[in-house]
C-alpha cells in the first residue's frame, strides 16, 4: 500500500473533479458508501472468483461481526440500494479506495482506487450505452488516446448456465492437454479459463464454443441494440466473444476498457457491464442494473505513458518576505487569501537570502519584500520571480489590488 505524495496527490484530486464533471451533468448523483461492510455483501460478488476466495481482507471484529474491507463497490452500492430505496431509476458515481490481497506489481495494488458509476432500476440496452460512452468520454477528456473498447454480452443467466456447461465438455474433452490450472479453475468456473494466457491452453480456447451460440433471442437483441448505439456515437469498438470478467454477478452485457501500455495482465484500465440479479441477491426486490469502475492508479499509468494529464500546479501565486519580525508577513498573507490569492511566507526571521530563497523554491510568480524601509513608508516591493520585470515599490492599500491585476495580466 502506497502513499500518494504531491505533485501526483494533485492529479488524483483532479482525476476525480475531470470525473465529477463527465457524470454529473449527466444525471448521476454521489454516493460514498462504507469501505468495510458485513462480509456476505461481497461474497455475492461470486463465491467461485478470485476476489472473494482469496483476495479479500476480511476478520472478525470486537463485536463478533465477520466483516470486511471492500474490494469493490458495486455490492455496497446494489446494497444501499437494497436498504435506502431511492427513486428510481438511480443515477449513483462514487470514487475511493478498495482492497485486494494481490500479489503487487505495476498497475497491480493491495489498496488501489476506483472511480465508476452505477445505475439501477432500467432495463434499457440505451442505458448500456450510454454508461459505456461515459467512460469512453472521461477518457477523452483525460486526453488518452490509446484506449480501446471491448464488448460482449454473456446471455440471460439460462444462457450463461448452457454456455458453461458446453465450455467444461469442450475443455473436459481436451484431457491432458489442458493445463493443471486451468483444469482446477474449469471445475469452479469454465468461463474463466478462457481467461488463460498459458501456451498450451490457446488452441483449445481457440476451438471453445463461442457465447454468441447460446444467446436467447431477447440476449441478442439487447445486445444488438448496444452495437447499434455505440456505433450511432461514433464509439470504435470490438466485440470479444472471449471477453469475460473477473466477477460473477454480470448478465448481458459486458465491457472492458483497455490501455496499450501496461503488461497484459493489467492493461485493463476499468470494466463494467449488467448486473441484474445483484440486488435480489443482496436483499431487495428484483431490479435491474449496469454500470463500471475504471481503476485510477492504472489509468494514470496510462496517462504518464501517453504523456497526458499531467499533475496540475500547486505552487502558490505570491510569497511574503518579511524582515521585520514577522508580523507583517501574517498581516498580508491573510489579507491575500482572503482576497482569493494563494499566499505563502517563510517563519522564523530568517534572513532576507534565506527568505528569498525560500520565495524561488516556492514556484509563486511573485515575491512581496517589506523591510524596515518598506515598514517606515507604508509600502511593499513587489519582485517578479519569473522572467525580467523590475521591482516596484506598491502603497500598501493598492497592493491587493496590484497584485490581482498582474496575475491576470500574465497568467
Ligand atoms: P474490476 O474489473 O474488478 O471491476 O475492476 C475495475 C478496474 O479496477 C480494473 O479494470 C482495474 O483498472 C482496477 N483494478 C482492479 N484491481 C486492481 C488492483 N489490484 N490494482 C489496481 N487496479 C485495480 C469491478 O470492480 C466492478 N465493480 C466494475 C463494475 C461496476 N461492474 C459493474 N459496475
Amino acid at each position: 500500500m502506497r502513499d500518494i505524495m504531491a505533485p501526483e496527490s494533485a492529479r488524483w484530486r483532479a482525476f476525480t473533479q475531470v470525473f465529477a464533471d463527465v457524470v454529473e451533468p449527466a444525471g448521476y448523483e454521489l454516493v460514498i458508501p462504507p469501505v468495510m461492510e458485513d462480509l456476505g455483501v461481497f461474497t455475492r460478488i461470486g463465491e467461485a472468483t478470485d476476489v472473494v476466495t482469496k483476495e479479500m481482507y476480511d476478520f472478525v471484529d470486537k463485536g463478533d461481526r465477520h466483516v470486511a474491507l471492500r474490494p469493490e463497490q458495486t455490492a455496497s452500492v446494489c446494497r444501499a440500494f437494497a436498504q435506502h430505496r431511492p427513486v428510481v431509476p438511480w443515477k449513483a458515481w462514487y470514487s475511493g479506495p478498495n482492497f485486494r490481497y494481490e500479489r503487487p506489481q505495476r498497475g497491480r495494488y493491495r489498496q488501489f482506487d476506483q472511480v465508476g458509476v452505477e445505475v439501477i432500476g432500467v432495463d434499457d440496452p440505451y442505458l448500456d450505452v450510454e454508461v459505456i460512452a461515459l467512460g469512453w468520454e472521461f477518457y477523452r477528456r483525460l486526453g488518452l488516446e490509446r484506449v480501446s473498447l471491448l464488448v460482449n454480452s454473456l446471455g440471460e443467466p439460462d444462457d450463461r448456465a448452457a454456455y458453461m456447461q458446453a465450455l467444461e465438455a469442450h475443455f473436459e474433452s481436451a484431457g491432458d492437454a489442458l493445463s493443471d490450472q486451468s483444469r482446477a479453475t474449469m471445475r469452479k468456473n469454465p468461463l474463466r479459463v478462457l481467461d488463460s494466457q498459458r501456451r498450451e491452453d490457446q488452441p483449445i480456447i481457440a476451438s471453445a464454443p463461442t457465447i454468441d451460440q447460446f444467446w436467447s433471442t431477447a440476449a441478442a437483441e439487447h445486445f444488438e441494440t448496444v452495437r447499434a448505439g455505440l456505433t450511432s456515437l461514433g464509439i470504435p469498438f470490438t466485440v470479444e466473444m472471449k471477453l469475460v470478467r473477473g466477477l460473477d454477478y454480470y448478465r448481458r452485457t459486458i465491457f472492458e476498457y483497455q490501455g496499450a501500455t501496461l503488461d497484459s495482465a493489467q492493461n485493463a484500465l476499468g470494466g463494467g457491464g449488467r448486473y441484474d440479479g445483484l440486488v435480489e441477491d443482496l436483499g431487495g426486490p428484483a431490479t435491474p442494473g449496469v454500470g463500471f469502475a475504471l481503476g485510477v492508479d492504472r489509468t494514470l499509468l496510462a496517462c504518464d505513458d501517453e504523456g497526458v494529464f499531467p499533475a496540475p500546479s500547486t505552487d502558490v501565486e505570491v510569497f511574503v518576505i518579511d524582515t521585520t519580525g514577522g508580523s507583517a508577513a501574517l498581516a498580508l498573507t491573510t489579507e491575500l487569501r482572503a482576497a482569493g490569492v494563494s499566499a505563502d511566507r517563510a517563519f522564523e526571521n530568517r534572513s532576507m537570502k534565506a527568505q528569498m530563497k525560500a520565495a524561488n523554491r516556492s514556484g509563486a510568480r511573485f515575491a512581496v519584500i517589506v523591510g524596515s524601509d518598506e515598514d517606515d513608508a507604508g509600502t511593499a516591493s513587489l519582485r517578479p520571480l519569473r522572467g525580467d520585470g523590475e521591482q516596484v515599490a506598491v502603497g500598501r492599500d493598492s497592493l491587493i489590488r496590484e497584485l490581482q491585476q498582474r496575475l491576470q495580466e500574465d497568467p
